[in-house]
């Protein structure tokens, strides 16, 4: 479904992304793990057609991201880092707005913006301006945009950071819902969201994959059997602190 070939990206001199390879098939929740910089969102955004790549290709069900950027698009939910969004507006007008952009007909929209808001749990909000939202339920509508097309190809950039632990859990079991029928990438700081959902974790240093496997190739890497500890070893080269 996703085919990611020697992808590049350099700032200037700088490589942010470096060479990366993977495919992710269909029923595959894919968790990217990595230190600060070390080139998740970059490769994301390359991956959404929303940033251009130095080198290499991203197809999507076999179409190239760059040769036909709308195709693959409609096929990909896309919430993008911090989760921005247009603070001036309510969920409501914004869900309404993506809703046509995303070619849903007229009739079906307020169904699906009551569904979807259901689902992430923003229905008591959903006329309250976003600028004066809490940043949980920013994140919240942030999915709600994200899905509301019912893509087949997720990509959600830390998708529960700054929710609380019950919302953390919510977005959780969402994604493992959502996982039957959809192919689904997510970055995450939270070691422990990988063994919860993912069912494959790749770890990204210096733009470079230095780890892809199972959480649980992931957790036997370490003899403490912590997940910190192989990060820190994989992404330091430190030998683990053992507890
Ligand atoms: N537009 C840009 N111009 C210059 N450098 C950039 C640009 N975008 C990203 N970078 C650099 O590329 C590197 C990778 O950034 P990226 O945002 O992909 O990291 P990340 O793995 O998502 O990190 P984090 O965990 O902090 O979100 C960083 O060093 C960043 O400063
Ligand atoms: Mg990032």
């Amino acid at each position: 479904m996703i085919e990611i070939q020697n992808l590049q990206k350099s700032f200037g001199e700088f490589r942010a992304v470096d060479g990366v390879s993977f495919s992710v098939k269909p029923g595959e929740v894919l968790g990217f793990l990595g230190p600060n910089g070390a080139g998740k969102s970059t490769t994301m955004r390359m991956i959404t057609g929303f940033l251009t790549p130095t080198g290499g290709a991203v197809r999507i069900a076999g179409v190239d991201v760059n040769v036909d950027p709308i195709s693959a698009k409609k096929r990909i939910g896309y919430l993008p880092e911090g989760a921005p969004l247009y603070s001036d507006m309510t969920p409501r007008t914004l869900l309404e707005f993506i809703a046509e952009a995303r070619e849903i007909p007229s009739a079906e929209r307020a169904s699906r913006i009551e569904k979807i808001a259901a689902k992430v749990n923003i229905t008591g909000v959903l006329d309250q301006q976003i600028e004066t939202l809490s940043k949980g339920y920013k994140r919240r509508v942030g999915l709600a945009q994200a899905i509301i097309h019912d893509p087949e190809i997720l990509i959600l950039d830390e998708p529960t950071d700054g929710l609380d632990p019950n919302q953390k859990h919510e977005v959780r079991q969402l994604i493992q819902e959502m996982s039957k029928d959809k192919v689904i990438i997510l970055s995450t700081h939270i070691l422990e969201e990988v063994e919860a959902v993912c069912t494959r974790a790749i770890i990204i240093t210096q733009g470079k994959v230095v780890f892809d496997g199972t959480p649980s190739e992931l957790k036997g890497r370490s003899p403490s059997g912590r997940l910190d500890d192989v990060f820190r070893e994989i992404t330091t080269g430190t030998a683990p602190v053992t507890a």
